[in-house]
Formats: structure tokens, sequence, C-alpha cells
């Protein structure tokens, strides 16, 4: 047995730093099937040989069979909760009281994003995972150990020296922005139930009884705190953080400790900045005095401790009414239904759209025009409207809501309309014959990631449109001063600017032009990966399903959309006279490329102040690199702006050069 022993203690270890790569560094090593057939044989070796199963295997991760109920554990320490501060003067007060006890003049913080998900304590006995349990009232909660091992970044047994014998973790579970709204349109898409928000998504994937289902919830814990501890932890609130660190648990990047509160005041403006560019929700800021000692001199009041608060964000969810349902058609002809509000300031901004995506939505919430309504906004998604409110007693009963009819014909073109098998969006299929479809082409095709027209907005594009002077994208190609000048607002020098503007735009590149022409699920990404791979656009026209899935990035149904469009013979003939009109690209050269940075690979991370993450990039590939979005061993260089986290760290442990900002401006200067 002693070869299978060494082959499961080979596959432990591959299947740990595959995972570790694709979990926490968003860098895969390997491909997915790889990755699935070690998983396989793990599960097959330990289910011949049942002894040499262990509790922190990684065949763990994949779930196991459901629950018919969650048990209850009590806490061995109650988990408490937070006093929140809403105001700047209120922290003031909880700094006064906090040095008034402590008899003090300042006392050091350490602030911590207040992450919006779900607490847990996760118990390690002698550094092995054996329990996870919900918050719950505080005295109990729910053991959801099979949930939570699924989690990927939460170590199964912690790594290191001087693990103490019972260490209890405390810290939030969290769906990232990101996952969320894929699970969401994914769930959107297939006319399945939609998650409110992401703390309902997080709470709701722990609370599943099957944990299967809950190992394909991209679920993330960050620990923040310690419970029962028997064993040697240091004497400061940030030291713990990080030797919980050093054993491999996450704790949040962001953890920063300072002197004072008016610091902290500083810390909560400058992460209140950064809200939005945050990869998950955060409803505050903690602020938790960082000496031990001193925590436990000041103690408890109740249910929260006298040595930390919750400095609230502005709220992500209000509560508002819908006044009205337009219609509006995309570039692809989908039918979006918008709800114009009641203006409501909801995390920071003054709302008064938000979408309700399709018919389908409209159905599920159950919305009638005069309903209150929360709105949600967060990030840069579009606000949405989570839920309705039962009609209250507040006057709203005498206006009387009435439904939402979806239009039977295109509102723009009065076009049929059309809903494709397994569907849930409603289409116009006039194509460019529709109005808004056209308009919607076109300023795509414009816009700054595809040919970079500048000064062609949309509202000139709708003018344009609307007066008949352009109708399909190379029309743009044949405006002159005259049919410019029957503009409103249009003068000389600004049409001479535009058609300058239009002029250089033919000047573009194979990656931009694939972008600009609006095939559906083609993203700046894709494109790029088709014209790397087929090198010219002929290629890319003759090629069939097949080879076109060859292209990394490239599934069956972006094959669908890219074939749809190259053997429609309206668009062939648009290609061709754009091509004829006299838009150019360099020619791409193969692989084996030239220019100073050939045979390089290089990775652009975190926020650069003179130019965006793409522009880096394609500067960088101009002289001859080739940029990824991961970091592996290929890589030959990263380039670190403000905020890069897990690449970074990569990098750093690949030992991979990494240059911040400044160092790249001066190669991209010096070659
Ligand atoms: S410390 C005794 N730190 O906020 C102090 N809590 O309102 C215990 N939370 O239930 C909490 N981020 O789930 C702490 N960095 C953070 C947090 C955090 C989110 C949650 C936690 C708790 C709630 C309290």
């Amino acid at each position: 047995m002693t070869a299978e022993v060494e082959e499961i203690a080979a596959l432990r270890d591959r299947l740990q730093t595959w995972s570790a790569a694709y979990f926490e560094q968003d860098s895969p090593l390997v491909p997915d099937a790889d990755y699935d057939a070690a998983m396989r044989r793990l599960e097959e070796l330990e289910a011949r040989y049942p002894k040499l199963r262990t509790s922190d295997s990684p065949t763990q991760r994949v779930g196991s069979t459901p629950l018919n109920a969650f048990d209850t554990v009590a806490h061995r320490m109650p988990m408490l909760s937070l006093d929140n501060a809403f105001s700047g003067e209120e922290l003031v007060d909880f700094d006064r009281r906090v040095l008034d006890r402590l008899g003090q003049s300042a006392t050091d913080y350490c602030c911590e994003p207040k992450l919006d998900g779900v607490a847990v304590s996760l118990i390690y006995r002698h550094g092995v995972l054996v329990q996870a349990a919900t918050r719950g009232d505080g005295a109990s909660g729910e053991d959801v150990t099979a949930n939570v091992k699924t989690i990927r970044n939460v170590p199964l047994s912690l790594q290191g020296t001087q693990v103490p014998s019972y260490l209890e973790v405390r810290g939030e579970v969290v769906i990232p922005r990101a996952g969320f709204e894929k699970l969401n349109a994914r769930a959107r898409a297939g006319g399945q139930k939609v998650f409110v928000n992401p703390r309902n998504a997080a709470a709701g994937s722990l609370r599943q009884l099957d944990s299967r289902i809950t190992s394909k919830r991209p679920l993330v814990f960050t620990a923040y705190a310690v419970g029962v501890v028997e064993g040697d932890l240091p004497d400061f609130h940030d030291a713990t953080l990080h030797q919980l660190h050093d054993w491999g648990l996450p704790i949040s990047e962001h953890m920063k400790t300072v002197t004072g509160i008016h610091a902290c005041e500083s810390y909560y403006e400058s992460l209140a900045k950064r809200r939005d560019d945050l990869p998950f929700d955060i409803d505050g800021i903690v602020f938790k005095v960082n000496g031990l000692a001193e925590q436990q001199r000041l103690g408890f009041v109740s249910r929260a401790p006298r040595w930390a608060i919750a400095r609230k964000f502005p709220a992500q969810e209000v509560t508002t009414r819908l006044l009205d349902v337009d219609f509006q058609v995309g570039r692809t002809g989908a039918i979006t239904p918008v709800a114009r509000l009641e203006p409501v300031f909801v995390a920071g901004v003054t709302v008064s759209n938000a979408t309700l995506h399709n018919a389908d939505e409209i159905h599920r919430l159950g919305v009638r025009i005069g309903d209150s309504v929360i709105v949600r906004r967060a990030g840069d998604v579009i606000p949405q409207i989570v839920s309705v409110l039962p009609d209250s007693d507040s006057g709203a009963a005498q206006r009387v809501a009435h439904d939402i009819i979806f239009p039977s014909r295109c509102p723009d073109c009065g076009g049929p309309l059309e809903r494709e098998d397994g569907e849930a969006v409603i289409r116009c299929v006039g194509g460019m014959t529709c109005r808004a479809q056209s308009k919607g082409v076109i300023k795509h095709f414009a816009s700054r990631k595809a040919m970079d027209i500048d000064g062609l907005g949309d509202k000139l594009i709708d003018q344009l449109v609307d007066e008949g002077l352009v109708g399909s994208l190379e029309e743009l190609f044949h405006l002159n001063q005259q049919s410019l000048s029957s503009l409103d607002r249009m003068g000389v020098k600004s049409s001479a600017n535009l058609l300058r503007a239009i002029e250089q735009a033919k000047d573009t590149t194979l990656p931009r032009f694939i972008y600009a022409l609006g095939i559906r699920e083609v993203g700046e990404a894709t494109a790029r990966a088709l014209a790397e791979h087929f090198l010219t656009l002929e290629a890319i026209l003759r090629a069939d399903g097949e080879i076109l899935e060859g292209v990394d990035d490239v599934g069956p149904v972006v094959a669908q959309h890219i074939l749809r469009f190259t053997a429609d013979k309206g668009n062939c003939g648009v290609l061709e006279k754009l091509l004829d009109a006299g838009v150019r690209w360099p020619e791409i050269s193969a692989a084996s490329g030239d220019g100073p940075l050939a045979g390089t690979t290089w990775v652009v991370t975190g926020k650069l102040d003179s130019m965006g993450r793409s522009d880096a990039e394609a500067r960088l590939r101009a002289l001859g690199a080739k940029t990824a979005n991961s970091v592996s061993s290929q890589t030959t260089s990263v380039v670190a702006g403000v905020g890069a986290g897990s690449k970074r760290k990569k990098a750093e442990a690949l030992g991979i050069a990494i240059l911040d900002e400044t160092a790249l401006l001066e190669l991209l200067e010096e070659t």
C-alpha cells in the first residue's frame, strides 16, 4: 500500500497548490480537466482505502451527502454584535468614552472594513478544522461544517508552528459582487430565483443542506477576530490577525492600525471613496482598540464590546416609489424595462432610474407602477429594484397601483418581437432597420474601447441617425462638411474636428475592430484572443465552430454568436464597405513577435493614475510583449498599481519582477 500512500500525498499536495492558485490568486496553473482528473483519482483512492481519508483532504471541498437539518452548537464564548456610529461626532464620542475609561490621552485603533456577509466561528483542534458554526442568536448557532469546508480559502488545516491546541477563529463569509452578479445573471437567464443582495446569497449558500450546492457558490472567508483560544497569541489585535494569516487564514488586506480617532476618520473617508472599487460589499468600517490589555479593561456592555465601534456608510438599499416604466431597445434588440423612480439618495448618489432586466423579473418581483420598492445600488452595477414593499397606510394606498404592460411590438420601430428558446430576453428582430438598434450599434462602434472616435458621443449619434445622415456603420466614413452642416449646433470648426477624428479612427487595430463590430458576447478580451489566434480578419471569417472553440475564451455559445454574425450576408457587406472606406490596421506578427519586449509576458494589476489598465496592456503589446490576466510561472513581469492584491502577492511568491507605475512609464519611455 506504500505506493498508494505516496500517491495520495502527492495528489493532495498538487490539488492544494492548484486550488490556491485558482481560487486565491485567480490564476489557474493547469486546465480544469487536469484538476478534475486528479480530484477523481484521489476520491477513488480514498474510497478504496477509507483509513487514509483525512478531514483536511481536498476531496472534502466538493461537498458531501445532504443533511436533513443542521445541528445546533453552543458558542463557548458568545458572538457579540457591534455598536454603530452614524456620524463623525458619534465616532468622536466613542473615542472620548474609551479614553475616559482608560484614563489615557490617546490610543491605537485597528481599522478594518465591515464586511457585509454572514458571521461564522471556525474551530481548529491541533490545527485541523473540526467545526464551523453560524452566529445564530450569539449564544448558539448552526453547525455548517460541511458547507464551510467547501469554501476554498478556508484552510482545512493550519500551516506553521506553534498552532494552539484549540483555536476559535471568527470572521465573515461573503460573496464578492462579481460572483453575485454572475450567479444572478445565470439564475435570471434560467428563469430561477435570484438573490436580493450578496449578503442574502452568502447566507442562503451557507445554509444549504446539500454542501455540494454550497461548493459551487463563490464564497470567500475573511478572519477578523479570535474566540476561545488554548495556546499563545500576541498581545495586540493586529498582531493576532497577522499570526492567523501566517497560519494560512485569510485576513483583510485593508486592515490598518492608526493612532487617535482623527486618523480613524481619515481611514473612513479614504475607504468610503474606494467603496465602489472593492470587490465585495462593505457597510462600514470597524474600529477596534488595538491593545488586548486595553480591550480587557474596557470590557462589554450587554451585547457589544466597549472597545469597538462600526462607523456605518450610507445605505446601499433604500425605499422609494416606482413612478413609471420605459422600455429601451439595446444594440442587440434586447428590450429592457427601465424603472423611473422618485429620486432617492443611495450609497452617496441620487438615483432616479433602475433596471428591471426583463419581463420575467417584473413578474417575479410582482411590481406594479405606484408601488413602494427597495432599490439597491452597489459598486458600478446599475441600480436594481430588489423587492416590493407591501403597501402601508402611508397615503400610498390611495394611489392605485397598476400593472406594467410589456409591449407586444418594438417600442421604437414597431416591428415584431421574439423570444429565443430558453432565453429570458425579448428582442426586436429589426436589426439595423430598427433605429434604436442602429443607434446602439453605432454608439458601440464609436466608443472609446472600440474605434475610439473622439467627439462622436451618444447625443450626436442620435442626431445623425434621426436626420438620416447615418444608417449603417460605413456611412460614418462618408460624412462631410456639407452633410454635417444641416445638424443643430454644428459649426464649421466642430464639424472639421469631427471629420478629422473619424479619419484618424480609420487607423485602428484588429482587436479593436473585432470588438467594435458588437458581436454578442464578444467583449474586449475575446476580441483580442480572436485577433491573436487568427492574426487576420479573413481567417476569422473562414473559421468554423470547432476552430473557433479552439481559441482561449471562446466556448460553444460565443462560437455560435460569431458564426451567426459571419454567416450574415448583410454583415459581410458592411465589413467590406468599412475596409473600402479605408479602415485599416497593422498586420499582427505571429506569436514569435518582434519589438523590444518580444518573448515576455506581462500582467497589469491594480489602478494606474496616468492610464487605464487596458491602455497599459496595449502599450506593452505594441512593444511585442504578451499580456495575460493572471500570474503564473510563465509571467515575466507584473505592473502593480494602487490596490494590487493577490496577483502582486503571487508574483512576490514566484520571485517575478514587480514594477510600479513610475517604473512602467520609464520603461515605456526608454523603449
Ligand atoms: S468584530 C466583538 N470585525 O459585524 C466584536 N465584525 O455588527 C465582534 N463584521 O456580527 C465583531 N466585519 O459579523 C468585526 N471586521 C469586522 C467585521 C465584523 C463584519 C460583522 C460581524 C458581526 C457584525 C456586528
